[in-house]
């Protein structure tokens, strides 16, 4: 069994000084006046949207290196009320298992795929990126296919879960993460204590509570 998640009391104070300390407009640090989760959550991720420059060498490699097939290709005209002109654009999809995909624009007109990019890119960008869930024969067989083509990828063991990061052609950094055996737990774990936890950090205790980062799984 891996040792308990760490857990921390914090006081009932922290909520009037969150509420107040950070100088935001009311809707910032205050509870919106809706009451509740929603009825019914969104099921799951549909797409995750992103530019490129070139779709044949995205396509080569999310299709032809990791292997997650080409599932969708709408070739389009619309109206871009930024440019106040007709645009023409390619918009394909790369399906997961659940139905969800990694979905790519590129534009006819490259002069448009520079209006979408930042001026400045960050120094440090790998904090934004996004993850898909892999059972442990996937993992190991992206691994198997990114070290096969030489493909430089990083590999953290989070603990609560161990992942892959790759980054596209044009930058998309994904992570390919799989869960351990006891995931379950852990998420039961942490969901009873986020707001606990949250509140604590953001007062300024910044004890780690994760005891779980790189054990063996
Ligand atoms: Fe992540």
């Amino acid at each position: 069994m891996p040792p308990p998640l760490l857990l921390f009391k914090t006081t009932a104070s922290v909520l009037p000084i969150l509420a107040s300390s950070y100088g935001r407009k009311e809707m910032d640090t205050t509870e919106p006046r809706t009451t509740g989760h929603l009825s019914r959550l969104p099921s799951r991720l549909h797409h995750h949207a992103f530019v490129v420059r070139d779709h044949e060498a995205n396509r080569r490699f999310f299709e032809g290196l990791l292997g997650i097939p080409l599932v969708a290709t709408w070739c389009e005209k619309s109206f871009s009320n930024e440019l106040n002109k007709v645009i023409e654009f390619c918009h394909t999809f790369f399906g997961m298992a659940d139905g969800s995909s990694l979905a790519f624009f590129q534009f006819a007109d490259p002069e448009i795929y520079e209006l979408t990019q930042a001026e400045r890119p960050a120094k440090i960008g790998r904090y934004d990126h996004i993850a898909f869930k892999a059972e442990s024969e996937t993992y190991d067989e992206l691994k198997r296919r990114l070290e096969a083509a030489g493909e430089k990828y990083r590999e953290t063991n989070h603990g609560y879960c161990k992942s892959i990061y790759v980054s596209s052609p044009d930058g998309l950094v994904v992570e390919f993460t799989e869960d351990p055996p006891d995931a379950a737990e852990i998420d039961a774990a942490r969901r009873a204590d986020a707001h606990r936890e949250l509140a604590r950090w953001l007062t300024g205790d910044r004890r780690t509570n994760n005891e779980l980062r790189g054990r063996a799984f």
